[in-house]
């Protein structure tokens, strides 16, 4: 069963950055856009690079390896080279934590 889990401090991801987050065993790439927070799975589809380390581009990151893209939001690839999406989780703010749904 899913339930929310404290992953980190709001002022830990200041607007428009991102962090990885260790939950239950996953690597999550937990971003913060103009204040609104969501999550990835921080492993690119294409060969694993890092996403919480790629530039943010408005609702893309892009990769650090190779430079694909994926919206934040829904985890689809909007550029080559990967072809698969990424995995969403639900984020919510409780107080000063932000918590990921896994
Ligand atoms: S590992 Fe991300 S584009 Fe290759």
């Amino acid at each position: 069963m899913s339930r929310f889990l404290p992953v980190a401090k709001l002022a830990e991801i200041p607007d428009q950055s991102a962090k990885c987050v260790q939950v239950e065993g996953k690597e999550i790439a937990l971003f913060n856009l103009g204040g609104e927070f969501y999550a990835i799975d921080d492993e690119c589809t294409h060969e694993g690079g890092p996403l919480s380390d790629g530039i943010i581009l408005g609702e893309e990151v892009e990769c650090p390896w190779h430079s694909a893209h994926f919206n934040i939001k829904s985890g689809e690839v909007t550029q080559d080279p990967a072809e698969d999406a990424v995995t969403c989780y639900k984020v919510r703010v409780i107080g000063d934590n932000v918590e990921v749904e896994v």
